[in-house]
Parts: structure tokens; C-alpha cells; sequence
């Protein structure tokens, strides 16, 4: 397997010089609501008005994202109108220089951090698999006046998700559970301890749920366990993500239409990875420890079916009543051995109902929280990442809509309010405090947005590493 790597292409440095004075071929200049920055003020003083006269004369108003590049005698400007949200200025801005081809850029950089994070999340591609689209130009991004601390926190965060996002963008058959767990391997490199169950291991632990869906593929499943232990942690965290390399449906079988994107079912887990490099990349001071069971669903004539009665780690038996609710059955086994090796609270990702696309779309994710304190530790560092999620009740009364007449639960309820039905179903092989994140909507972009690509999101890490942070403070 290939070595993952945050691709060159754009390059971030902070500088000290200011727009004025700097000697970049392109100078980006920032416009809101036809304001110039002070800065910008400066440098339109020192061009005799030139920028002013541009912009009244291409009726240039400032526009989040609306750009208009000045070639001149005194050198190159983009006038580019800035977004309410800086992250969202940066992807965008990224991704028009990214068609321009300047090899070096000077930004002025307003509010540093998320302006760096969102260059470098719009300037994520994922080509390795296009013939054409090899001799990309780099293009070096000089902030100025930004804290190079700051840029290179934004660095480490950035590689973590384009690491996230590349997982979820290769094609299932590269993509395996066997080629998951050796891309998680290659965290060792970085300090985190991995371990790797193969079938018989996965059986001999009694991972039953686990299993029966993973039994339908010639691909074998594999568990992966990750720890990150830096010295002196205090505090713990457990991660535990969604890990279907793909998800057919199994005998329940997806249209073709659900089917299509169904290579980005171990989002949840790709996102756990991607964290956890990123903490061990910052040296975030707390322990992480990481559980992903990753497997295909397929259907064969080994593949497990309706009506089969299966015996998950927990002990309890669970019933399926349709093999498409498969993610609740690996996850039941997970949970269950995350809370075995002791995790005081678990925070949970997975794609996991379209029910929870239906109730918040494509881009909100669903937070379902079995304790309120840590449901909203959890929503606090989504806002701070600017990744969107929306708490939905874990409500008891559609409790009795899992009952089996057979086994302890079963594993659907019906169509009204599966994503709550399916995070009650988790619940229940938890006792300590538990955050479930339905990233079925924000986890895979249809179309292209202001911090990426269409395609994986990288949704979920820098949520997670927030919560590190947090926990890191107390
Ligand atoms: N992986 C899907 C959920 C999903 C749907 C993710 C759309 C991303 C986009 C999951 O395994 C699934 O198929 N869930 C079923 C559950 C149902 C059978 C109770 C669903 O949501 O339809
Ligand atoms: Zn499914
Ligand atoms: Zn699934």
C-alpha cells in the first residue's frame, strides 16, 4: 500500500512583511461590502487609487468568494470578497488559486488560524487515479502577519484531514478492510500503538454481530485498536468509528443509487484515524484510544440474513430484520470492547441512518448524547471546528420499537424516526456516558463546497480534536 501524505500543491508559510511592501507576484486584497482593509487602504495609496478605480469600474462589490484579478505595471492583485466565516474566505480562496498559476501569493492574514485551516482544506484534491492533472504548478501561500505557530498547528490539523478524506476517496476495491488496517498501521510511525485482529482473533473475542456481518465477503474483516498514550495524560478518551469499507446492504440490497457512495460507510472510522494522527502530530497531552471494525457487507451465500439470531460481544442477542442495518451490529461489538478496556466516556462517528439525512441534510450531522454534560462538551467543540451538528433525542418510548419476539433486540424498528431507533440500539451496549454522531449527511459532499471537493469531508476531526483540546485544558 502506498504512503499517504499531505500533498504539496499549496504551501503555507507565515512572513512578516505586509501587502504594502511585500515583492509576491500576486497580492491578494481583501474587499467586504466594498471596504478595503486598512492594509489594503495602504497599498491603494501607494498604487495612486488604482484598486479603487478597478473595483468601481467592474462594479466589483465584495461578495463572499467574488474575485477579479488586476494585471498592472506596479504587479499583480486579487481582489477577492471576503466570506463571514474566515474558514470559508480560505477554502475558497484556495481553490481559485489553485486554477490561477502564480507560483507565489501573499495574503494578508486576517484572522490567522481558521484562515490557514481553510486554505489548506480548499486546496485538498484527490487526482492519483487521473492520468491527466500530474504537473501541478505548487503555488506558495505567504500569510503575512499571521503567528507561524498558528500556520503550522493549521498544518497538522489539515493533514489529519485530508488523511481522513483520502481514506473515504478510495475506491472500495483498493480500499479493503485489510488495506484500512495497514493504512491504520502506519500510525505507528507516528507514536500510536495499533493492534490488528484478524477473523480468528475476532471470533475468539466473540465479537458475533461483528462477524456475521462481515461473512458474506471474500474480503475478511479486520479489528483495528489504536492508543494514543502520551506521558503524563490525565485525561482519556474513546473513539470508536464506522468501518464498512462498503456497504451493498447485503440481502436488503441498496439501489443502485444509495449503493454509488456507499465506499465512504467507514467514514466515521476514517475520521477516527485521521484524529488521532493529528493529535499525535500537535502532541495533544491525552490518552486516545481508537476502535474501528472494519468490514464489507456483502451479499454471497455466506452472507448473513434475515431472521438469523446473533450474539454480540455484550452477551445480548440481536435479531436482524434487515441486513442493511449493518452498522449498529459492527459498532454493538465495538462499543462493547472499547467500554472492556476501560474508556470512561465514548465519542462515536458513524454514517449511519439516511433517516438522519432526511431530518438535517447534507451538511448537519445528528449528536445523540446518553449524558447531557458530555453531549454538550461535544456540540461546544463541533462549533468551535465549524462542523455542524444538531442534538436529536435518544427518546425511551420508541424503545419497544427494537423488541424481538425471538432475542434480546433486533435490529430495526420502523421507517418513523430510524436515526433515533438506530442510536437507542447503540446505546445499549454502552454504560458509560456515550456520544453518537450520525454523519450520514456531512461525511460525503455530493458537490464541491467552499472547503473541498466533492467527495469525503474529513467530518468528524477536527470536531475530535477539539474535544482533545478540551479535555487537554482540565
Ligand atoms: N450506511 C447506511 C446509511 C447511510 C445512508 C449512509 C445514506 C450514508 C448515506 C446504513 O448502513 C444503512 O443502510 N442504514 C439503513 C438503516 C435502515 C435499514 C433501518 C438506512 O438508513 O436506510
Ligand atoms: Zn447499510
Ligand atoms: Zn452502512
Amino acid at each position: 500500500m502506498r504512503a499517504w501524505y499531505l500533498p504539496g500543491v499549496i504551501t503555507l508559510h507565515a512572513l512578516e512583511a505586509t501587502l504594502a511592501e511585500g515583492k509576491a507576484p500576486l497580492k491578494v486584497v481583501w474587499v467586504k461590502k466594498g471596504e478595503l482593509t486598512p492594509q489594503g487602504e495602504a497599498l491603494d495609496v501607494r498604487l495612486g487609487g488604482l484598486l479603487r478605480q478597478a473595483m468601481a469600474g467592474a462594479g466589483f462589490k465584495g461578495e463572499a468568494g467574488e474575485n477579479l484579478l488586476l494585471s498592472t505595471p506596479e504587479g499583480h492583485f486579487l481582489l477577492f470578497g471576503l466570506d463571514e466565516d474566515p474558514r470559508a474566505t480560505g477554502g475558497r480562496l484556495a481553490q481559485v488559486l489553485g486554477k490561477l498559476s502564480f507560483p507565489e501569493v501573499l495574503v494578508e492574514a486576517l484572522e490567522a488560524y481558521p484562515l490557514a485551516e481553510g486554505i489548506l482544506l480548499g486546496a485538498y484534491r484527490f487526482d492519483r487515479y487521473k492520468a491527466s492533472n500530474k504537473e501541478e504548478k505548487p503555488v506558495a501561500i505567504q500569510l503575512s502577519g499571521a503567528n507561524p505557530e498558528e500556520v503550522e498547528r493549521a498544518k497538522k490539523v489539515a493533514e489529519g484531514v485530508y488523511w481522513a478524506r483520502d481514506l473515504v476517496n478510495e475506491p472500495p476495491n483498493v480500499l479493503t478492510p485489510e488495506a484500512l488496517a495497514e493504512a491504520a498501521l502506519s500510525l505507528k510511525a507516528f507514536g500510536v500503538e495499533v493492534e490488528v485482529l484478524d477473523e480468528g482473533a475476532i471470533q475468539a473475542l466473540g465479537m458475533g454481530a461483528f462477524l456475521a456481518v462481515a461473512q458474506g465477503s471474500e474480503n475478511p474483516p479486520r479489528f483495528i485498536a489504536l492508543r494514543y498514550a502520551p506521558e503524563g495524560a490525565r485525561e482519556r478518551l474513546d473513539l470508536v468509528g464506522k468501518g464498512l469499507t462498503f456497504d451493498s446492504g447485503g440481502y436488503s440490497l441498496k439501489p443502485t443509487e444509495g449503493m454509488a457512495t456507499m465506499k465512504g460507510d467507514m467514514a466515521g472510522g476514517a475520521a477516527v484515524l485521521g484524529a488521532m494522527k493529528s493529535a499525535a502530530l500537535l502532541g495533544l497531552p491525552v490518552e486516545i484510544r481508537g476502535y474501528i471494525a472494519a468490514c464489507e457487507n456483502m451479499v454471497s451465500g455466506r452472507a448473513y440474513r434475515l431472521g438469523d439470531v446473533l450474539k454480540t460481544l455484550s452477551g445480548k442477542t440481536v435479531e436482524v430484520m434487515n441486513t442493511d442495518a449493518e452498522g449498529r451490529l459492527t459498532l454493538a461489538d465495538a462499543l462493547a470492547y472499547a467500554e472492556r478496556q476501560g474508556a470512561k466516556r465514548i465519542l462515536e462517528l458513524s454514517t449511519l441512518t439516511g433517516s438522519a439525512v432526511v431530518a438535517l441534510g447534507e451538511e448537519v450531522a445528528a449528536l445523540f448524547a446518553t449524558e447531557e454534560t458530555w453531549g454538550k462538551q461535544v456540540e461546544e467543540a463541533a462549533k468551535k471546528a465549524g462542523e455542524k451538528v444538531w442534538p436529536l433525542p435518544l427518546e425511551k418510548a420508541y424503545r419497544e420499537k427494537l423488541k424481538s419476539p425471538v432475542a434480546d433486540l433486533k435490529n430495526v424498528g420502523d421507517r418513523n424516526g430510524g436515526a433515533i431507533t438506530a442510536a437507542l440500539f447503540l446505546a445499549e451496549f454502552v454504560t458509560v456516558p456515550l456520544v453518537h454522531l450520525d454523519i450520514a449527511g456531512p461525511a460525503f459532499a455530493k458537490k464541491a463546497h467552499a472547503l473541498g471537493p466533492e467527495g469525503g469531508t474529513g467530518f468528524g476531526v477536527r470536531t475530535i480534536l477539539n474535544v482533545v483540546q478540551g479535555l487537554g485544558k482540565v
